[in-house]
């Protein structure tokens, strides 16, 4: 680890923050969790605070993590960097203005306290929701395979229509300040006790995972993923698709794109398990290397 940080990190106490915030962690970090529930790991504090109120933001980025704080007796140490995965997760939670209240009003409100304050490095959660397939009102086609980061996205649904404006407010804010703003497109996250108990149904109904256009990704490869981000200095704002190299199920790319995408085009030649969400940004820009291909896990 050579640029261990102070982290503030929104919903470390989640499905994906409970594997990103340990990885973080055993790379060096020192993280804060703000969450509304406590996140059981005994070098990470929580601090319960509502990430749509400007105040507490402002107070859990100016703020002792614990009281070891106090001992240096030089007041709170800044924070080098916030990730931000607060969130409502998907549709069907919360009454949908809800949904699109607490992501869009809670991502702007921790992105202007951060920056505002100085902080240079903002990683968000985005979703491949915004690709409009997984929540459309009926099954419907994307324009072309596969996903990547420059495609129009056109989402029905309050959770994706979210995410795309998380990604604008994201995007003004870079510009407005200069400082780097990196969102996560975040596929399927898969927790790794989730291979045993949901991929034998992915094999038997591989139609359920279209939606998902078959992606995945195992929870402490995003914790790869937002490390390299925290890494990575100076590309302002981006966008990067966060899936695992290959589909998340046994099914050949070719035979998913006969099967379940005729007559989408496909605008580039893919290997034989290629995902159809692609990673090419995150494994080129990135460096990003997976660790955890579903197929060490479980038999198809
Ligand atoms: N799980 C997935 O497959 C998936 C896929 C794509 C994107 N994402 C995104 O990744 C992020 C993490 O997802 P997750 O699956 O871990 O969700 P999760 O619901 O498990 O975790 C989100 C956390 O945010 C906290 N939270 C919610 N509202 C809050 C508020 N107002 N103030 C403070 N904390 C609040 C919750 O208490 C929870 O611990 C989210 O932004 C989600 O939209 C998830």
């Amino acid at each position: 680890m050579t640029h261990p940080k102070r982290i503030l990190f929104t919903g470390g106490s989640g499905k994906a923050g409970r594997h990103v915030v340990p990885y973080l962690v055993d790379r060096g970090h020192r993280v804060v969790n703000v969450d509304l529930v406590p996140l059981d790991h005994p070098a990470v504090p929580t601090l319960d605070a509502d990430i749509t109120d400007l105040g507490q933001m402002v107070n859990a980025l100016t703020m002792h993590g614990d009281f070891a704080g106090l001992e240096t007796g030089t007041g709170p140490q800044p924070f080098d960097a916030v990730v931000h995965f607060a969130a409502v997760p998907r549709i069907l939670l919360k009454p949908d203005n809800e949904t699109f209240r607490v992501n869009t009003i809670g991502t702007y409100t921790v992105i202007e306290a951060a920056v505002k304050l100085g902080i240079r490095k903002v990683v968000i959660a985005s979703s491949e929701t915004t690709y409009g397939i997984c929540f459309s009102e009926g099954e419907t086609d994307p324009r072309c395979l596969p996903l990547e980061e420059d495609y129009d996205v056109d989402p029905m649904d309050s959770y994706g229509c979210s995410k795309v404006v998380n990604e604008v407010t994201a995007r003004a804010f870079q510009r407005r300040t200069g400082a780097d703003i990196y969102a996560l497109r975040i596929g399927n996250v898969i927790e790794p006790h989730e291979y045993r108990t949901l991929f034998p149904d992915f094999f038997r109904n591989p139609a359920r995972r279209r939606r998902n256009a078959f992606c995945y990704i195992d929870a402490r490869d995003l914790g790869q993923i937002v490390d390299l981000c925290l890494a990575r200095d100076g590309l302002g704002f981006q966008v990067f698709n966060a899936g695992n190299d290959t589909n998340g199920i046994d099914l050949p790319t070719a035979e998913l794109l006969r099967r379940f995408f005729p007559g989408v085009p496909v605008t580039q030649p893919l290997g034989e398990y290629e995902a159809l969400f692609s990673n090419r940004k995150i494994r080129e820009v990135l460096g990003f290397k997976e660790r955890h291909d579903w197929r060490r896990y479980v038999q198809a």
